[in-house]
C-alpha cells in the first residue's frame, strides 16, 4: 500500500532524474538505491552541489524529510531545483518507499 502510494509520487516527480535500482547509472540526479542511511552526496554522480557535499552525515529519515519538503527552500544551494514533495502525506509515502530500495532497509524510527 505504502509502496504503491510512494511510487505514485515518485514516478512523475522524481524518476525523470533518478534511477532506483542497484544497476542504474546516474541520470540527471544520483541513483536512489540504498539512499536511506547512505552518506550524503557519496555516489558516483558528478553533479553534486557544494551545499550537499557539505551537509554532514548520512541520510536519516529526518534529513530526507527536510530535503524533500522543498529542496531549494529548505537547503538553499542544492542542484535539485524541483518542488519535491511539499505535501506531508506524499512525502512520508515517498520516504517509506525510498526505504524499500535496499536489501536491508533501515529500521523505521
Ligand atoms: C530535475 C531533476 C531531479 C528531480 C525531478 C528530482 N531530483 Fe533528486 N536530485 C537531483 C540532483 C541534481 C541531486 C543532487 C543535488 C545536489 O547535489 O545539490 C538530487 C539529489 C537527491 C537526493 C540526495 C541523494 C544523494 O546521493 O545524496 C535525494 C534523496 C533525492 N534527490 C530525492 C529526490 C526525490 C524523492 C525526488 C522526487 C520528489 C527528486 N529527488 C526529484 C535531481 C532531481
Amino acid at each position: 500500500m505504502i509502496r504503491q502510494r510512494g511510487q505514485r509520487t515518485l514516478r512523475p516527480n522524481c524518476s525523470s532524474c533518478h534511477g532506483k535500482r542497484l544497476q542504474d547509472i546516474p541520470n540527471k540526479g544520483p541513483n536512489l538505491w540504498n539512499v536511506v542511511g547512505r552518506d550524503k552526496a557519496s555516489t558516483k554522480f558528478g553533479g553534486y552541489s557544494k551545499t550537499l557535499l557539505a551537509w554532514e552525515g548520512s541520510w536519516t529519515y529526518e534529513d530526507l524529510n527536510i530535503f524533500i519538503a522543498g529542496p531549494t527552500l529548505t537547503t538553499p544551494g542544492v542542484n535539485m531545483d524541483v518542488r519535491g514533495a511539499p505535501d506531508e502525506n506524499d512525502r512520508l509515502n515517498v520516504i517509506a518507499y525510498l526505504r524499500t530500495l535496499s536489501d536491508s532497509p533501515v529500521p523505521l524510527p
